[in-house]
């Protein structure tokens, strides 16, 4: 799926909305706007590492080592050390993250300590931040490499980004008289901030929160996924996500994967000559892609909080392209999961199906306690294009005009 951090021009929508205030918006000036806090999408995020003595350099590469002791350094996104092809294999081995059994969670690779840059504005997701940052405009930027786990499994780093996501809600709307915020997530953010509000107290929430508003998102999972789970070995080595399995080591991707609720038993979402694959498969997928120590960590962790993905109870409009040709079914005929794959396509935004997308209306609306919904399909519009085309930001300024004056 590609996940940009191109913010820039909801941003722009963000001022242009501000710049509305007016009588007619039910606000004078743009201290009567409720805060906004985005959360930037999968990768947008810029994480700093340090390295620590125990840090030991992959084999036959020690120059890796040479960051050692000397203090903070941009590990993502590091454009210079990405292009260089000497150093890409050290970002690689930097940026992965390994399974600790004996915790029972994800954790960096020895001797590797990160930290999200500029939590609470958004500086670490755009180059050009808006001048309304920190009064009422607010980045949650977070480490997009973990995920939730289910009640009981340990997740340490991202039940720290739910606690800090938890006290920036409350700061910005103090900052803000009180008035409860707007959350923006866009595409695999969505994530975080559904499991954000799923962990607060209710009375919280409803008190907090004036309304949630996800782009580009569908529920639990899109097939266009696999194909990367399928390819990665195979995937462009000049990408360090890619490089040495390093996405494939993140705990994101796999809470990414086709719901089983959401897609059933049939049609096969891969599909090979000997073995057909639904969504209910894709442990044993995991595993014949020579992936069975994610296939273990997809089942035990990522598939039940897939499967317990519920109404937020809170204020919600969804946005997402439809009337694009979407993956929804790979075929490996031969079984060769490294070749790329024929794709079938429905209707979608190019990567997210219509099909995940009306699944909202089954998760929300059959919630009694939810309360207002909407789902606004834009026609033609890509899976970035709500973000950055014309008609789709027209779009999200009506929406968050109607959000920010409405009385519940
Ligand atoms: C990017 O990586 C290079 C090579 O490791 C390092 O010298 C540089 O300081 C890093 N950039 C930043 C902004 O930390
Ligand atoms: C990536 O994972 C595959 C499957 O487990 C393995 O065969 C391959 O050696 C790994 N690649 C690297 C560079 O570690
Ligand atoms: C796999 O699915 C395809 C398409 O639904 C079907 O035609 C084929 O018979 C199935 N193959 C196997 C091995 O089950
Ligand atoms: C979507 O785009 C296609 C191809 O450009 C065009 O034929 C079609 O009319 C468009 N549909 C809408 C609803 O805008």
């Amino acid at each position: 799926m590609k996940m940009p951090c191109l913010v820039i021009p909801l941003l722009a929508c963000l001022c242009l909305l501000a710049s509305r205030s007016s009588p007619a918006y039910g606000a004078t000036t743009s201290s009567g706007l409720h805060p906004i806090i985005l959360v930037p999408s999968y990768t947008c995020s810029t994480l700093d590492a340090r390295l620590t003595d125990e840090y030991r350099p992959p084999p036959g590469m020690p120059w890796c080592g040479a960051m050692k002791g000397k203090g903070w350094f941009r590990l993502w996104k590091n454009y210079t050390a990405l292009q260089d092809p000497r150093l890409m294999p050290c970002y690689a081995d930097q940026l992965r993250l390994v399974f600790d059994h004996a915790a029972d969670d994800y954790r960096n690779a020895p001797g590797v300590e990160t930290r999200v840059v500029a939590f609470g504005t958004t500086r670490g997701f755009v180059d050009d931040p808006a001048t309304k940052d920190g009064e009422n405009l607010f980045g949650a930027p977070f480490d997009f490499r973990y995920a939730a786990a289910p009640p009981g499994q340990p997740s340490k780093v991202f039940d720290s980004d739910v606690s800090r996501l938890r006290r920036l809600v409350e700061h910005a709307s103090s900052k803000n008289g009180g008035k409860p915020v707007i959350l923006i997530s866009f595409s695999f953010s969505g994530h975080l901030a559904l499991q954000f509000l799923y962990r607060t107290p209710l009375r919280w929430r409803q008190r907090l929160v004036k309304h949630n508003l996800l782009l580009s998102r569908g529920v639990g999972g899109e097939v266009v996924l696999l194909k990367i789970f399928a390819a990665e070995d195979a995937g462009p080595s000049s990408n360090v996500l890619f490089y040495a399995n390093t996405s494939r080591s993140f705990a994101s991707p796999l809470t990414m994967l086709p719901s089983p609720k959401v897609f059933g038993r049939a049609p096969p979402l891969v599909v090979t000559r000997d073995k057909n694959y639904s969504a209910f498969d894709l442990t044993e997928f995991l595993a014949d892609v020579g992936f069975s120590d994610a296939a273990a960590r997809y089942q035990r962790r990522a598939l039940p909080v897939t499967l317990a993905i519920r109404a937020p109870l809170v204020p919600t409009t969804c946005v997402v392209g439809v009337g694009l040709p979407t993956p929804v079914q790979l075929t490996f005929w031969d079984g060769d999961f490294g070749k790329m794959p024929q794709v079938v396509n429905a209707d979608g935004n190019g990567d997210v199906t219509l099909k995940t997308v009306l699944a909202w209306r089954t998760v929300i609306e059959n919630d009694p306690d939810q309360g207002y919904f909407k789902l606004v399909l834009l026609p033609n519009v890509t899976h970035n294009g709500v973000i950055s085309d014309d008609f789709a930001l027209k779009q999200l300024v009506e929406i968050l005009a109607a959000v920010n004056q409405a009385t519940s």
